[in-house]
């Protein structure tokens, strides 16, 4: 790591010209079948751009009861978005999709809370490390998809959860509008994280990243990992 510092060809990273942070961003979006993607200091702050940009204050998000977003992350779900949250009893961290249609408020009582966003964790951190199955994701995002939900991914040991099913990324990448990518757990880089999404839903995020101060110049010279030399597992 410290040499890849040494190494790092850098640039202003607000400006989008640090060269190091670009493979970086474009190298985890394009594994996973998105379009791009965006460096943010903590997985806190990915995760909670990530419930900015899919809800208005007033909004409510679903996602289980133990879930990083709603416990760990300094009440910002309800503080920086101002949403509510439909807290779900799970299975270690893993619920169903008929779990998330009964808690979807209906549209048209106005009295209600809108519903906008679902957030599934993988691994699950309250769950001991609990590994969904991606058949139920697939049946929770057509569930989204038909109620007009986002969903997002805290994603924060998704390569742990890849490493045990031994499952491509971009079979994950293509259920979710967005998913928060930890560097600093189980891929072991002592800084950041990486949010993907569409290249629309990226162009937003960095709005909320600048607004939230985690906007950084020479970036590319924080520790990292070597991604061309782990990444490979996934390249066949
Ligand atoms: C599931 C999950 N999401 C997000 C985070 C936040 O990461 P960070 O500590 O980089 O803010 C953590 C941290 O432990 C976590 O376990």
């Amino acid at each position: 790591m410290r040499e890849a510092m040494l190494r790092a060809e850098l640039g202003d990273d607000v400006f989008g010209e640090d060269p190091t942070v670009i493979a970086l961003e474009r190298r985890l979006s394009t594994l996973f079948g998105k379009e791009a993607g965006m460096f943010c200091p903590s997985g806190t702050m990915a995760n909670q751009i990530a419930v900015n940009i899919h809800t208005r204050p007033g909004d409510e998000v679903i996602c289980d009861e133990g879930a990083h977003i709603y416990r760990y992350e300094g009440g910002g779900t309800m503080a920086t978005s101002g949403c509510s949250v439909k807290l779900l009893e799970t299975d270690r961290g893993r619920f169903t999709a008929e779990q998330v249609e009964a808690s979807i408020n209906a549209r048209e009582a106005q009295w209600l809370a809108n519903t906008s966003l679902v957030n599934i964790e993988n691994t699950c951190n309250r769950g001991g490390g609990a590994v969904w199955d991606l058949k139920e994701v697939d049946r929770i995002a057509t569930v989204c998809r038909k109620h007009g939900l986002a969903l997002h991914m805290d994603g924060a040991r998704i390569f742990n959860a890849l490493a045990t099913t031994g499952e491509h990324p971009e079979s994950w990448g293509e259920w979710f509008d967005t998913i928060s990518i930890c560097l600093s757990k189980g891929l072991g880089a002592p800084v950041g994280s990486v949010l993907i999404g569409t290249a629309d839903m990226i162009a937003r995020a960095r709005r909320v990243r600048k607004r939230l101060g985690g906007g950084m110049r020479q970036r590319g010279i924080l520790p990292q990992l070597d991604f061309t030399r782990w990444i490979t597992t996934w390249n066949g």
